[in-house]
């Protein structure tokens, strides 16, 4: 049984793959599709220079989404609400983590002590959301059957249940999720396999001199893109910019792509976007570890789907949603700290970009429907960060793929 598996691992060649193709069909037909093709056969090589891009599968098997949803998305931090949308004691905001893929309906709540908190915003009775719109509240109330809880999640009180043996405890309460505050967001996790501050860390140090206490957000420019390709493929595009001269002529005006700079994070990747000229550039203080680049854009992405987009004119961070294995909603939300610097260099045209990458992610996603492609090479020089994001995912699922 395991003859054809191990010949698809063999082939590495051009020449041999569509005789690979062949036989990993035999090995389809002998022992199952899964358990040969998500087991076997995507092997993380660290050594770029040896690497080969992940398996076709990756982003088109409906298993393999199903592991993403369990061990990538419910175990991340996840955009919840702005801190805006908290800014007051009893104020709350629902929100479905993870919508189209591992949903979770959670509320984010200001609490009388002026802590803010994201609980569960499912019942604990018989599991009707609690919370169906943004409101102002002194405690939660479900509509259902009127069972109450504080602001902190707590059980308060239930009618008709004063015969109830053992009841309430622990387990009445809102479940509290771990929860972080970053640029203005809430963001919380179910189950985060890295703290908060481990995740985040990357950002803060070149970010420190930037206006945050002008920054506000604004709703107007905010965006909603659907993409009709798996969220990883969107993911990976973001993560090179080798792309940039051929897809984006009006972006590639500005940045000089010699220059670009890639800068691995332990959860994520930094990205440099240094500008040909010296306008519309940063000015960095003494010390900052860009000193002396034109620097025009700092991209940062956070695994597994948060972008950081910081301008000279504010942030726009994007949330790569998926929806389906071969759609993704991407939300573009937009905080300003200087409108003056709106439309101007790197941050000018994002719609544009924008349109730009969904198109051409479309066109791999179509791609690799034909049954010809089975993975590729990276270039060691321009395609580092998204051979990185390969790893993250790689080790995320290494359970699956023992
Ligand atoms: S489901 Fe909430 S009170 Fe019954
Ligand atoms: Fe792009």
């Amino acid at each position: 049984m395991n003859a054809p598996v191990n010949m698809c691992l063999a082939g590495k060649g051009q020449d041999d793959k569509r005789a690979k193709v062949r036989r990993c069909e035999e090995a389809v037909v002998t022992v199952g599709y899964l358990c040969v093709m998500n087991q076997e056969l995507w092997t993380y090589e660290p050594d770029i220079r040896r690497a080969w891009t992940p398996p076709a599968w990756l982003y088109t098997d409906q298993e393999v989404w199903r592991w993403m949803a369990a061990d990538v998305f419910g175990t991340s931090w996840q955009y919840v609400a702005d801190s805006q949308d908290v800014l007051l004691p009893g104020m709350c905001r629902p929100h479905t983590m993870n919508e189209g893929i591992a949903p979770e309906p959670v509320v984010a709540v200001r609490g009388a002590d002026d802590v803010v908190r994201v609980l569960s915003n499912v019942c604990t009775h018989r599991a009707a959301v609690v919370v169906d719109a943004p409101c102002r509240a002194k405690e939660l109330r479900c509509r259902y059957h009127g069972r109450r809880f504080g602001l902190d999640g707590r059980f308060v009180a239930m009618p008709s249940f004063g015969d109830v043996e053992g009841f309430p405890t622990a387990a009445d309460d809102l479940a509290a999720l771990e929860v972080g505050q970053w640029g203005g967001m809430v963001m919380a996790a179910v189950k985060p396999t890295v703290p908060f501050t481990a995740w985040i860390d990357g950002l803060d140090e070149r970010l420190r001199h930037l206006p945050w206490a002008a920054m506000a957000p604004d709703t107007t420019r905010n965006r909603d893109y659907v993409v009709r390709a798996n969220w990883a493929l969107y993911v990976e595009n973001y993560l090179e910019g080798f792309h940039i001269p051929f897809v984006h002529p009006g972006l590639n005006d500005v940045l000089n792509a010699t220059d670009y700079d890639t800068i691995l994070l332990p959860h994520g990747v930094l990205q440099i976007g240094v500008a040909r000229g010296n306008e519309g550039v940063f000015e960095l203080p003494t010390g900052h570890p860009d000193s002396g680049k034109a620097v025009a854009a700092w991209y940062y992405w956070l695994f597994p789907n948060i972008m950081v987009n910081v301008y000279r004119w504010g942030l726009s961070v994007n949330i790569v949603e998926p929806m389906a294995i071969d759609r993704t909603r991407v939300r573009y939300r937009t905080y300003v700290w200087d409108a003056n610097e709106l439309g101007q260099g790197a941050g000018a045209d994002l719609d544009r970009v924008e349109r730009e990458d969904g198109d051409i992610v479309e066109s791999v996603q179509r791609g690799l429907r034909g049954s010809i492609y089975w993975r590729g090479r990276y270039s060691p020089s321009k395609e580092t960060g998204t051979h990185h994001f390969h790893g993250l995912l790689h080790r995320a699922l290494s359970h699956r793929l023992r």
